[in-house]
């Protein structure tokens, strides 16, 4: 029997058509939340907001933003996943629950941040590529959460970054990476792709 992850990742696709009607509850919005923040991030910074556009007004505005796609409308939530620009003073915060749990000695606490610390001083585009890392896992989850509460998604990448970030008010260091539209899917939507095979895409070395 396949495993219920692997079925997931099987039948998961890009929906374009959602019930227009339809509408999620806060309380369900943070629900996904929890799962999307549950996702890997470099040192466990965190690095990641979300702002979840479900009124009529906010999704007509993202919408006109987003080369007017249908579906960042007419799903019932449409979030803009933003990567934080990660910094690593901000990393002993983010770490002190697993050292105030026992989990984590402080001493590695440390010694994580003066990593962080060099990593990002010495190498310009760090922050940027991290915050996108980041940012794509957390979407990644958020999607396949959707999935097992019956809902269906669709990643763009497809709208005014600077537009965004102006219209929602965004910080200096958010980065809007992906939209993810999340919703009931209509009937009328492709299955899931096909995709290139295996040999082609890997290497064993
Ligand atoms: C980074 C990224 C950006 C995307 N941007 C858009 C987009 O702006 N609009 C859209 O309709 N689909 C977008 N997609 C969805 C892709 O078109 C879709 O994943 C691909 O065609 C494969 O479809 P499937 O996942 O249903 O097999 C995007 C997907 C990714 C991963």
């Amino acid at each position: 029997m396949t495993h219920p992850l692997l079925a997931a990742i099987e039948q998961r696709n890009s929906v374009n058509h959602f019930d227009a009607q339809h509408q999620l509850d806060d309380a369900s919005i943070e629900a996904l939340i929890g799962w999307a923040g549950r996702a890997p991030s470099a040192f466990n910074l965190q690095n990641w907001r979300f702002v979840a556009v479900r009124s009529a007004a906010g999704k007509q505005r993202l919408r006109e933003l987003a080369w007017n796609q249908p579906k960042v409308s007419e799903a019932a939530v449409t979030f803009i996943v933003c990567g934080v620009l990660p910094c690593a003073e901000s990393l002993g915060e983010r770490l002190s629950p697993a050292v105030a749990s026992g989990l984590m000695p402080s001493e590695m606490a440390l010694s994580w941040q003066s990593s962080a610390a060099r990593m990002y001083a010495e190498v310009p585009h760090s922050r940027r590529d991290e915050a996108v890392r980041s940012a794509t896992f957390a979407a990644s989850n958020l999607m396949l959460a959707g999935q097992a509460l019956g809902l269906a998604a669709s990643p763009m990448s497809g709208f005014d970054i600077a537009g965004v970030s102006r219209a929602f008010a965004l910080g200096d260091e958010e980065i809007p990476v992906m939209l993810v539209t999340l919703g009931r899917a209509q009937a009328n939507n492709w299955p899931q792709k096909p995709r290139r095979p295996v040999e082609e895409i890997l290497e064993l070395a």
